[in-house]
């Protein structure tokens, strides 16, 4: 896959950048080895052609797709990062925080104000500027998707919101 397409940032030899058909299966073997540990849900390749133009990738410098994380459009003022998942090999060298940084960005361009994931690595997402908010925070249209997973109605995933605005009125 070329690189230059799309590319939406960049750090040493990594490049995030919109996804492309051709990503799809290396998407979906990459969401789906964390979903059969029940860290992250699955997703069938029907859903990821169907929602690719949510989704970015990070690519390595061979061209390698080893992320890839979605932004989801809620409401006029909320989106959620879904599906967002690092390879095995990659983990801990900043790819993750690249994407959503690149996917806040998006929001934003949008003029969406605030962000939400719902996920266990709390650490990662506070460090990147997201604060804990109980469940009932969150309105009750975004439940709507979670009827399809396993674990409903015991969520035991925390939810993690960012605020957009300051950033959005310093950048424009
Ligand atoms: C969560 C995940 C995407 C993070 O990606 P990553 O590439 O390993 O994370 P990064 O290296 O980009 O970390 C970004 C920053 O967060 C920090 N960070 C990461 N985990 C942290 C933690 N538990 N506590 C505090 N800070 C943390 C890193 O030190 C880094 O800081 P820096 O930018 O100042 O160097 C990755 O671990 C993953 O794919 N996990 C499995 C799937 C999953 O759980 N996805 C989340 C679903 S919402």
């Amino acid at each position: 896959m070329s690189s230059g397409n799309n590319v939406l940032c960049q750090e040493d030899t990594i490049i995030v950048r919109k996804a492309h058909i051709d990503d799809v299966p290396a998407m979906a073997e990459l969401i789906n080895s964390y979903g059969r540990q029940g860290i992250m849900l699955a997703r069938s390749r029907h859903q990821l052609y169907q929602f690719i133009r949510d989704f970015v990738v990070a690519e390595n410098e061979q061209g390698r797709i080893i992320g890839c994380g979605a932004l989801s459009i809620v409401w006029s003022d909320l989106c959620e990062i879904r599906s967002l998942a690092v390879q095995d090999g990659w983990l801990g060298k900043g790819v993750g925080g690249l994407m959503v940084r690149a996917l806040a960005r998006e929001a934003q361009q949008l003029g969406v104000s605030r962000v939400f994931a719902l996920t266990y690595r709390v650490g990662f997402f506070e460090h990147l500027g997201f604060h804990q908010v109980p469940h009932a925070e969150l309105p009750h249209k975004i439940w709507g998707d979670c009827l399809n997973c396993p674990k409903y109605p015991n969520c035991d995933e925390v939810a993690l919101m960012m605020q957009l605005d300051a950033e959005h009125k310093e950048n424009n």
